[in-house]
């Protein structure tokens, strides 16, 4: 079966290719929206990609991925530093989860080096220009294919049977 991923991306991030060309380089929107779609169908999943400048609209989508246990990735933009409203309604999700960044926050300005949303993803890949969404959405597809139905999030439901003491996984990568 096709997952369903949305790739939502905050304020700002619409006017890629104009908006500061040397941080953020010169490829517009809808062309990242398009490598996107295409990663996506290489990788098996439906990828929907949307903008918006605006706080509720964003939190909007965050509640209704989580009602519908859509995987998310998620470049929050400037949200990303000071929005707890937005990291509130993505403590909800059901599903997957990877925050995305185009430049590296933790090499700019001291106030980019906070992430209100970091704690609540599955992770984060900054840094490499539009090369961090195609790995977020490897990623997802990673996540997607180790929990087909969605997961509720950290720590809020206990695996149905004990876990196999020789099987890595993502919180005990190379075993006992
Ligand atoms: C950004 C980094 C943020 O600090 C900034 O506010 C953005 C874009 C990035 O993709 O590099 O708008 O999220």
């Amino acid at each position: 079966m096709i997952k369903q991923v949305l790739v939502l991306n905050g304020p700002n991030l619409g006017r890629l290719g104009i908006r500061e060309p040397e941080v953020y380089g010169s490829t517009s929107f809808e062309d990242l929206a398009e490598l996107c779609r295409s990663t996506g169908r290489k990788l098996g999943l439906s990828v929907e990609v949307r903008q918006t400048d605006d706080e509720r609209e964003l939190i909007s989508w965050v509640h209704e991925a989580a009602d519908a246990r859509l995987p998310v990735v998620l470049n929050p933009a400037a949200f990303t530093h000071y929005s707890y409203a937005l990291r509130d309604a993505l403590a909800m999700r059901t599903a997957p989860l990877v925050e995305v960044h185009i430049s590296n926050p933790a090499a700019r300005e001291e106030f980019r080096h906070t992430s209100v949303v970091a704690a609540v993803a599955d992770g984060t890949v900054a840094g490499f220009g539009l090369v961090s969404y195609q790995l977020a959405l490897q990623a997802i597809a990673e996540l997607a294919a180790e929990d087909p139905a969605g997961h509720p999030g950290p720590g809020l439901e206990e695996p149905a049977e004990p876990a196999d003491p020789d099987k890595p996984t993502r919180e005990r990568p190379i075993g006992p």
